[in-house]
């Protein structure tokens, strides 16, 4: 087995930093921008405690996630279906653990989920995507790969998405839901980067299909808190049996997550109208940033669809193949080490994604800027893409990176 490549990417360029080197971080999709600060409070004030929880998790936590999806999606979810978890990534992970599972997983889709499946003994198999369908699984696809499978079958679906900034309309995940139902899929719903959905208008597919449905989130992205490692998932009551089995291995495992954490992490869910006043100022910082990068690109002619949550763009050099292989450039693998070597930008490979390893196309995660500068000063951002000397002052490396890969392509 392999380190993941997402951190593997980051541990290389602290290395490199460390010995005095710029690196230019896109490798490694971490929030840049504080935790609120009436959370770190929450957190102060309950360092003293000290007892291990249930496993399932602090009641009042889970109370007070169950409010937040009833505001939100209108969602009748009761505390007894929320499961805490030290991140969304373990949660995932002891899902695919307590079952012999066929996975299905769009190409491209977030890295640890392969892995995991391998570590679980699961058959996987790939639904793939294409550009012109900005990197989404059709349903039409999905049937076709469910046809093949008898054994219980298990969606991840990830959206706004990691890698590629898209996310799925209403209707998208209606025609999905149809092939749920009919195949009797469990989907893992990946709603990690729903708060950072640019406009707003994230739509989730527990609407569509709630009885096999299970949605996944935490603070790591929203809430800038992946080290805090807290995650959730929130079960339908058809899918008790799977939570307890979850629950039995959790305790196993980890035990729970840690008390000071879940405490304040109450925090971050009981005042729903003043979180979501702070995740306006992210938002609109992200979203000028992926507009900005991506209109540079496309003007190079590397392909590239704007994002519209989150912290990733997913270029595609296609159209730069004849040059890249006259430098010996084939896969995206190379691509990204050369990027690494000449320019020192970190990115990684779509073929981390499971992309197929000819397929040109790189994760940029733009997260390399001070994030506290930019809430301060997130009015100037609605002007970045008119202003050279505002990209210079406010994202100066990610201004850089992008400048070098487009002069080294055009
Ligand atoms: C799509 C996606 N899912 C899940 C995770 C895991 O997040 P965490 O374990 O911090 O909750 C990440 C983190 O990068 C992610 O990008």
């Amino acid at each position: 087995m392999k380190y993941s490549p997402t951190l593997q990417i980051n541990e290389q360029s602290k290395k490199l930093i460390a010995s005095g080197e710029t690196v230019y971080q896109l490798g490694f999709g971490q929030s840049p921008f504080p935790v609120p600060k009436s959370v770190v409070e929450a957190l102060q004030t309950n360092a003293r405690q000290k007892d291990y929880l249930p496993v399932m998790g602090l009641l009042s936590l889970r109370e007070a996630i169950a409010n937040y999806y009833q505001n939100k999606l209108n969602y009748p979810v009761s505390a007894e279906f929320i499961m805490i978890g030290p991140g969304s990534k373990e949660l995932i992970f002891l899902c695919q653990m307590v079952k012999n599972w066929h996975v299905l997983l769009p190409s491209p889709s977030w890295v640890s989920y392969a892995p995991q499946a391998t570590y679980a003994n699961n058959k996987l198999s790939w639904v793939s995507t294409t550009f012109e369908n900005h990197w989404q699984i059709k349903a039409q696809d999905l049937a076709t790969v469910c046809q093949q499978i008898q054994a219980p079958k298990l969606l991840i679906l990830n959206y706004p998405n990691n890698p590629t900034g898209q996310t799925y309309q209403a209707e998208e995940l209606q025609e999905i839901a149809m092939v749920a139902k009919k195949y009797k899929l469990t989907i893992i719903a990946d709603e990690i980067y729903e708060r950072l959905h640019f406009s707003g208008e994230h739509h989730s597919l527990t609407t569509y299909y709630p009885e096999g449905t299970i949605i996944s989130s935490g603070i790591s992205k929203w809430c800038g808190a992946g080290g805090w490692r807290l995650g959730h998932f929130v079960f339908p009551e058809t899918l008790r049996a799977l939570q307890n089995e979850m629950a039995a291995l959790a305790s196993e495992t980890f035990s729970c997550v840690s008390a000071p954490i879940q405490y304040a992490t109450i925090k971050a869910y009981t005042n729903y109208e003043a979180m979501e006043d702070y995740i306006k100022r992210p938002k609109i910082v992200l979203q000028a940033i992926a507009e900005y990068m991506a209109t540079q690109f496309n003007q190079v002619n590397i392909k590239c669809h704007n994002a519209s949550g989150g912290f990733y763009l997913f270029p595609d050099f296609e159209a730069h193949r004849g040059f890249l292989s006259s430098i010996n450039i084939f896969t995206s693998k190379q691509l990204a080490a050369y990027l690494f070597n000449q320019f020192k930008i970190a990115t990684l490979p779509g073929s981390a994604f499971g992309m197929d390893e000819s397929q040109l196309c790189l994760r940029l995660a733009y997260v390399d800027f001070d994030g506290s500068t930019a809430l301060t000063n997130y009015k100037q951002f609605q002007k970045l893409k008119q202003h050279e000397k505002l990209l210079e002052q406010l994202i100066p490396k990610l201004h850089k990176a992008t400048g070098l890969i487009c002069n080294w392509l055009q």
